[in-house]
């Protein structure tokens, strides 16, 4: 008995092995499947007829199909794409989810974003290392140099002292990002974003400043700094390695690279440049094979194959919100992020590239969730266009967020309910609420009047410009501090399943590229296959004496 029921999972074991092998699943062909189940419910409005018992078992078996086809890909990232959605909390990629099927006639919460098919997925804690809820700049040391340190802070590990730029200036408190190790193992590098180039997120990139806000001289001026020790964010960008080293540098801010002497070349206004410097002169004699980009035209007719680097710097500040993106101007992240990907894959060792959806993050301190909701949807649709630019064998898409908001998604609305309406249900003040709310922000006074709350009955909560109700008011609404998600697909993607600490995924993105001066897969996999030798022959053995035995034995 005990010998059937080993040999009978040990012959299933083979089959599944085989079967695995011959007719495994790729992730292309998962992605194809699971999407095919989203056709079904098209139409769908309300009460989703055709979502029987007979239908929850089929999707159910799929998916576990699926996951039991799944096989890790244990290869070398040659190329990363990092995805950060600024502010994109868990609530927010739900919400997006939901808002995008709506868009496309369904009830909207069975829709799925690009990101939400890839095979793995983890969560990320994001707390600083003096803050329970973390900003952009803490998160982005953690995520791109491996170290938590102190909010408000970059590049510098937590013997950074705010604010204070002699401890700025310690080289021993300085960290290195992934950009850094993947130009010494001579990587192509690049950064993406909506927002200035010299935001946070950008920056966690290149800089080292004990201030996030010190973006250029104007700005450090206002902290009584010496301008002239202390480097600024933008001319860490043009002066500094690694981000002198650059090939794509595409987002907003070029008034932080102006000297006050020079007018915007868009709206006319003056550089914020007090020291005379012109960065993007710099830049530019710099890089003579280069090129210098300020519109969308400008980057779409980019002859990519001629150009060396890249700087594209399509506003002055941040880049319009999507919703209110009314120029030509303008190009969306989905058409800077092809660009970049086009540019970096002259690279013959790879690149890694980051993108930044950082604009989701500032609609959400605005109180504004229907334009944090489409800024979530452009960054999809970025995701979408690295996915089909770049093969899984070779390329790992990671895609995840710095820290959360305070947003939510509440009330017992029915399915298909417009996400940006009314739950269907009344407060005990016998008034109706919105399905999205946050906790504070700017939208208390749309939440309040008088002491009470205010009727929204005939309020049209869908308006772009409409502020979700918030119960504390602060003029911009805050972070959150719970987790976030991170999604990944490509080699390494599998050492993305539990819950992490956020600093461990720049450790992986090392592991997985073979850069850095951590662990890394290119060493494992050499001792491995010395070590992994061994039980590899003892497998084969087993199986070819279990084979003869059941031909000699059969009864
Ligand atoms: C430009 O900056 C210089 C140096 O701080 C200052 O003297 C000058 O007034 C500024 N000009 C304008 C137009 O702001
Ligand atoms: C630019 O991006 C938008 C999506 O945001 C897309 O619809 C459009 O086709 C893109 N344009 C080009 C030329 O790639
Ligand atoms: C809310 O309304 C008050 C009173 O009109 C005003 O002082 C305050 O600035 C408003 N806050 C916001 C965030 O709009
Ligand atoms: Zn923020």
């Amino acid at each position: 008995m005990k010998l059937l029921i080993s040999s009978t999972l040990a012959s299933s074991l083979l089959l599944l092995f085989l079967s695995a092998e011959l007719f495994g699943v790729s992730n292309a062909d998962e992605y194809h499947h699971i999407s095919q189940h989203n056709a079904r419910s098209k139409n769908q409005r309300n009460r989703a007829v055709t979502e029987d018992a007979a239908y929850w078992k089929s999707t159910a078996q799929s998916l576990l199909q699926a996951e039991l086809n799944k096989k890790p890909i244990e290869a070398q990232a040659k190329n990363i794409i990092f995805f950060l959605g600024d502010g994109m909390s868990i609530a927010t990629v739900t919400a997006a989810r939901i808002y995008k099927g709506q868009k496309a006639g369904k009830t909207g919460e069975e829709e799925q974003l690009t990101f939400d098919k890839f095979p793995y997925s983890a969560l990320s804690r994001t707390y600083c290392t003096d803050a329970q809820v973390a900003d952009s700049a803490c998160t982005a040391t953690a995520y791109l140099c491996g170290v938590k340190t102190d909010i408000d802070t970059l590049g510098l590990d937590n013997n950074v002292v705010y604010k204070d730029c002699s401890t700025q200036n310690v080289a021993a408190n300085r960290v290195s990002s992934i950009m850094a190790w993947a130009q010494d193992a001579n990587k192509g590098t690049g950064i993406v974003t909506t927002t200035k180039v010299t935001h946070a997120t950008p920056a966690g990139t290149y800089a080292h400043v004990a201030n996030r806000d010190w973006e250029d001289d104007y700005a450090q001026s206002f902290d009584g700094v010496d301008t002239a020790t202390c480097d600024d964010i933008a001319e860490q960008l043009v002066f500094n390695n690694p981000g002198k080293n650059f090939k794509v540098i595409l987002g907003g801010g070029r008034s932080y690279f102006m000297p006050n002497t020079t007018t915007d070349i868009e709206t006319g206004a003056k550089g914020r440049r007090r020291d005379g410097k012109n960065l993007i002169d710099e830049w530019k004699s710099a890089h003579p094979t280069g090129k210098y980009m300020t519109s969308r035209d400008d980057l779409l007719n980019l002859d990519v194959a001629g150009t060396d680097a890249i700087l594209g710097l399509f506003s002055p500040a941040h880049m319009e919100y999507f919703l209110e993106s009314s120029t030509a101007n303008n190009p969306t992240l989905e058409n800077m992020t092809r660009t970049a990907i086009q540019m970096l894959q002259k690279e013959t060792n790879g690149y890694v590239l980051l993108v930044e959806g950082g604009r989701i993050d500032q609609a959400h301190h605005d109180g504004r969730a229907k334009l944090a909701l489409e800024e979530a949807l452009q960054f999809d649709l970025a995701v979408a266009a690295a996915l089909e630019m770049t093969s899984t064998d070779d390329t790992l898409i990671i895609v995840t967020a710095d820290h959360s908001h305070t947003f939510t998604i509440n009330g017992y609305p029915d399915r298909g309910n417009n996400l940006l309406g009314l739950s269907g249900d009344m407060g005990e003040d016998d008034k109706p609420y919105t399905t999205l709310s946050y906790a504070n922000g700017p939208g208390y006074n749309t939440t309040f009047a008088n002491g009470e709350r205010i009727d929204l009955t005939n309020v049209d909560t869908t308006a772009d410009s409409y502020l979700q109700p918030s119960a504390v008011p602060i003029g911009s609404e805050t972070h959150g501090g719970d987790d976030v998600a991170i999604f990944a697909i490509g080699p390494q993607a599998h050492l993305f399943q539990g819950v992490y600490e956020q600093h461990y995924i720049a450790h992986v993105m090392a592991y997985a590229a073979c850069v850095g001066d951590g662990l890394k897969f290119c060493d494992a996999k050499s001792s491995s296959s010395r070590h992994g030798a061994v039980p590899l022959i003892m497998l084969v053995q087993f199986v070819l004496v279990w084979f003869a035995g059941r031909l000699l034995f059969r009864s």
